[in-house]
């Protein structure tokens, strides 16, 4: 079978094992605590397990494909119309869209930084586009490198805040700064997953207004603050000439049944979403002040994850910690070669992770 020199080139993506399989491998009799990939350990709201088990009985329909109700509650939560809305299967197939729609050609760029969230670069491997990576100065966008990266190729820019894996984020001028840098047909993107977490606190900017200023989409999810993430199902928020032409693109039944009823209930529990925050802030300021005892340098965070460094190799405290059943993120495969990544879990989780730290690194 003959396939393209980048499709040769990919790696399949690599999923952490199901716990039960790591559990029967590690010879771990205890339980397992996942800190990997930023989810609410709190788990999805009471209201979305209800509307979930509801709908069940409805698998045999296909979903609305234009998520009609969804659609109709988040506009007016948002202040937004309607046809500033799209959804996807999780804001990766968004992320996906966004490819197939505005960067269809050979010569096309693409501009992010790094590290950054992965999957603007493995799709962007999958289209065989030009990618051009602008490292993070001291954990953070160095925004002038951005724009001198910038030209009239240039057809997506990515900007990730809070950004993936590092917490840091982007101040709003810095950002309209950059949507002033590219040309008419580029597209930026201002990937937004962990928004709700980040507006909780004190300085960070409400950037929704944004998306009227020019060829912008903001991206958010249901997946973390929400608790949906196996359900997948994200939003963009943009003009609605650029919604117009996403939905062009789009699969028709692209958001499945059970993920719309769930997210349509989530969006209604506002106590349930107070809870999930309230639990990172408290989680965050308790791994910051045992990091601090430790002597252990970190990254400050506006998300649900914390960047930190173990002053030595990350890959052996990430496999020592793997051993006593806590599965973090190493961060070595993104250069950072001592620092590990951390999702804030509940409280019993954090310390049951401090205390295996404590116990590895002999602090
Ligand atoms: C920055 C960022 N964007 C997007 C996503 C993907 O979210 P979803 O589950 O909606 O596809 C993630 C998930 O980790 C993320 O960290």
């Amino acid at each position: 079978m003959k396939v393209d020199k980048h499709i040769e080139n990919l790696k399949p993506y690599e999923g952490g094992k199901p716990i039960e399989e790591l559990k029967r491998e590690l010879g771990i009799e205890g339980r397992i605590i996942k800190l990997a990939s930023n989810e609410n350990p709190l788990g999805p709201s009471k209201k979305a397990i209800e509307a979930i088990k509801g709908v069940a009985k409805n698998v045999n329909f296909y979903p609305d494909g234009d998520c009609f109700y969804l659609k109709k509650k988040l506009a007016e939560k948002l202040s937004v119309s309607r046809d500033n809305i799209i959804f996807g299967n999780g804001s990766d197939e968004l992320i996906e869209l966004i490819y197939r729609t505005f960067a269809t050609d050979s010569g096309d760029e693409i501009l992010y930084c790094y590290p950054t969230f992965v999957e603007y670069k493995i799709i962007g491997m999958s289209f065989g586009k030009k990618l051009v990576e602008v490292p993070l100065e001291n954990f953070a966008y160095d925004i002038d490198a951005i724009i001198e990266h910038i030209n009239d190729k240039t057809r997506v820019v990515f900007l990730n805040t809070p950004n993936n894996p590092t917490g840091t984020v982007i101040k709003k001028n810095d950002i309209k700064r950059v949507i002033d840098s590219v040309s008419d047909d580029a597209l930026v993107v201002i990937d937004e997953a962990y928004y709700e977490y980040a507006i909780d606190e004190d300085d960070y900017e409400e950037l929704l207004d944004i998306y009227e200023r020019g060829n912008v989409i903001i991206l958010r999810t249901f997946s973390k603050a929400y608790g949906l993430a196996g359900l997948r199902i994200g939003y963009g928020i943009a003009k609605d000439e650029i919604i117009d032409y996403l939905n062009r693109v789009r699969p028709p039944f692209n958001v499945n049944i059970v993920a719309q009823s769930a997210a349509l209930a989530a969006l209604d529990d506002e106590e349930h979403i107070k809870n999930s925050v309230c639990a990172v802030r408290r989680g965050k300021s308790y791994l910051y002040s045992e990091f601090d005892r430790m002597g252990l340098r970190y990254v400050k965070s506006y998300t649900n994850y914390v960047l930190f460094d173990v002053n030595r190799d990350a890959n052996f405290v990430y496999r020592e910690l793997l051993k006593k059943g806590v599965i973090v993120r190493s961060m070595v495969g993104y250069g950072y070669k001592t620092m590990l990544r951390v999702t804030i879990g509940t409280d019993e989780e954090n310390k049951i992770f401090i205390s295996n730290l404590k116990e590895i690194l002999n602090v």
